[in-house]
């Protein structure tokens, strides 16, 4: 007994262009969170999407204030240009910052400042809210909206059991007129029944699904991979509310007052109560929380204030560290403070603003790398450290600016032991 029939075709096709279809809504959605990754690697340093000023303006409502699209495409594309030809909203906005610059994005794609323009005109919802809370805990950058993958996936099965169903009926069908014409009934072979005789049927298009959708599952994947450790805005809670905004910021003490080992070693260093004890043996109760967290530091320290003695025995704060870079990376702050002349701010954001610390850059490798392809080596000429160095590479880039990666600054030896 024969058991194929008349089936209503849907052409192998129609679903290629329907897959096509949906692949490419995918892409589309995959270059939103594009325009995200590039406001993050380079915007997100300065700028939140929020109402927080970090050391740009918060973005939010930005399309209410700039003059227009062309003005911001201008404005990112190369900001000075535009202040310099006196563009009356450039000027205003550069005298209110004061003094405080904006970078030049001249390599960035005409089309990546379109998707960024999109993305600060309409930033996702859950971003602002998260870039406007400073005290949210750890602010986890959580892909938004639903996965295209999933919808993708949901809409295959789907057509596979409508196929499945319609072959059903006109299996039914196709029995009634058996039976009008006195020929033996096919047995109903039930629906998965019917799903497997039509993969057997169309094993090219079953193919063509099987490819898209592993693709789909492994490049959502390697987007998910490229998040992990990827802790941008992590801010834990410490065992006492020090505050860099009262230390850094209102009384100006210097960063490396606290954070010694900026010039001289690898790491900055968190200070020991003893360096809070220099100030705080004399100040006992501050602005905001009185002497309740300042007595924390006297614990810590063994400090009896009454008596005026140390009697008891130290125990160590316990700050929580923000920012854990990988221990296969090597980084140091000598090199970059120092030698390279950069301001804690653009890796570390205003601290002068901030009650607790918080990570404000990503800190991978694409972060790294962008810098160092985009900053040129400072002091080339009175930097004793790589005196010879510098002489070949001013030959051998006559007349171009020497950025970090012309003199092998994204070799992967340099960051990697
Ligand atoms: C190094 C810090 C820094 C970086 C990085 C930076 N900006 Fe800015 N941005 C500023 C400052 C500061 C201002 C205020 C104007 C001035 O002083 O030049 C500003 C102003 C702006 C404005 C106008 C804001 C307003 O309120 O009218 C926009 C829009 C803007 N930046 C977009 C961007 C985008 C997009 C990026 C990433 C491609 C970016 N910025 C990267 C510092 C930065
Ligand atoms: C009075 C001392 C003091 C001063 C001044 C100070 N800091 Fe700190 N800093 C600390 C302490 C204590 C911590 C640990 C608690 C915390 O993370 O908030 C810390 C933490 C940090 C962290 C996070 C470290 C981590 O765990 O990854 C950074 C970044 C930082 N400081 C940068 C700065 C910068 C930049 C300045 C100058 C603008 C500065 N600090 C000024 C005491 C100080
Ligand atoms: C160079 C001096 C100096 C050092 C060092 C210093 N502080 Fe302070 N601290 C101050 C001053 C000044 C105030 C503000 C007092 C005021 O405004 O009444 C303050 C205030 C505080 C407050 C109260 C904040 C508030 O909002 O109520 C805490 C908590 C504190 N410091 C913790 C620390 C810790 C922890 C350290 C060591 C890591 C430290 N300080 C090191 C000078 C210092
Ligand atoms: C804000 C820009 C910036 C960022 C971000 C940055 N660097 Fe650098 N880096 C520099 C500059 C500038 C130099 C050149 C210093 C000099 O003159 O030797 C440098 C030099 C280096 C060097 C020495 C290169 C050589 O050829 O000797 C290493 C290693 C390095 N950086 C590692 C890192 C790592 C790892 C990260 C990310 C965790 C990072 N950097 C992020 C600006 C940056
Ligand atoms: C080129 C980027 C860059 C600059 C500039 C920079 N830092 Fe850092 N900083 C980092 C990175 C990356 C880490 C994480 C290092 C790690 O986990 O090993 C870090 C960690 C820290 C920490 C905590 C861990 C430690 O090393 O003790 C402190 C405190 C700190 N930085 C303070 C500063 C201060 C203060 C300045 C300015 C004088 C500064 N940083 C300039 C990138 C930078
Ligand atoms: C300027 C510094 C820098 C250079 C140069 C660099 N890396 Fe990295 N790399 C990092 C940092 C920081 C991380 C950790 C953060 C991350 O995973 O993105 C990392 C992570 C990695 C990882 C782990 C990936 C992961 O997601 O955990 C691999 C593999 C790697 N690098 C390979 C390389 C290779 C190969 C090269 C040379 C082509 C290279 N790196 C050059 C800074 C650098």
């Amino acid at each position: 007994m024969n058991t194929r029939y008349n089936t209503p075709q849907i052409k192998p096709f129609a679903i290629i262009a329907f897959l096509l279809l949906s692949f490419l809504l995918n892409l589309s959605s995959v270059s939103a969170q594009d325009a995200e990754k590039l406001f993050k690697q380079n915007c997100a340093v300065c700028h939140s999407l929020g109402k927080n000023k970090i050391t740009g303006p918060g973005l939010e409502g930005i399309a209410a204030r700039a003059p227009s699209d062309d003005w911001l495409r201008k404005w990112i594309k190369n900001n000075k240009e535009l202040i310099k030809s006196g563009d009356p909203y450039a000027l205003k906005i550069f005298a209110e910052s004061n003094g405080a610059d904006m970078t030049v994005f001249t390599d960035l794609k005409d089309e990546e400042i379109n998707s960024l323009i999109a993305l600060i005109k309409n930033p996702p919802k859950e971003k602002v809210a998260v870039a406007s809370a400073p005290e949210a805990g750890v602010a986890k950058e959580e892909q938004n909206g639903v996965n295209p993958l999933g919808i993708l996936i949901g809409i295959i099965s789907f057509l596979i059991i409508i196929i499945a169903v319609l072959r059903g009926v006109s299996h039914s069908l196709k029995n009634i007129q058996n039976e009008k014409e006195g020929l033996p009934n096919e047995e109903a072979i039930g629906v998965w029944g019917e799903i497997k005789l039509w993969m057997k049927d169309h094993k090219r298009t079953l193919a063509v699904i099987i490819l898209f959708v592993t693709g789909g599952l492994l490049s959502s994947g390697w987007y998910a991979l490229k998040e992990i450790g990827v802790y941008t805005g992590y801010q834990p809670t410490q065992p006492i509310a020090f505050s860099h905004k009262i230390h850094a910021g209102e009384n100006a003490i210097n960063c490396q007052y606290c954070h010694s080992g900026v010039e001289k070693s690898k790491i900055a260093g968190i200070p020991s109560v003893n360096i809070c004890m220099n100030c705080h043996k004399g100040i006992s109760k501050g602005p905001n929380t009185g002497t309740a967290e300042i007595a924390k530091i006297y614990e810590a320290a063994g400090w009896d204030p009454e008596k005026a003695e140390y009697n008891k025995p130290q125990k160590p704060i316990e700050w929580v560290k923000v920012h854990n870079l990988q221990d296969f990376v090597y980084f140091s702050h000598q090199q970059h403070v120092k030698v390279g002349k950069q301001e804690c701010v653009t890796c570390h954001g205003d601290l002068k603003e901030m009650t607790t610390a918080k990570q404000v850059s990503p800190l991978t490798m694409v972060w790294c790398i962008e810098c160092h392809r985009k900053t040129e080596v400072p002091g080339m000429k009175d930097n004793k450290y790589y005196e010879s160095l510098h002489k070949k590479l001013a030959e051998k880039y006559k007349g171009q600016t020497i950025t970090v990666d012309k003199m092998g600054g994204i070799e992967c030896g340099k960051c990697h032991y």
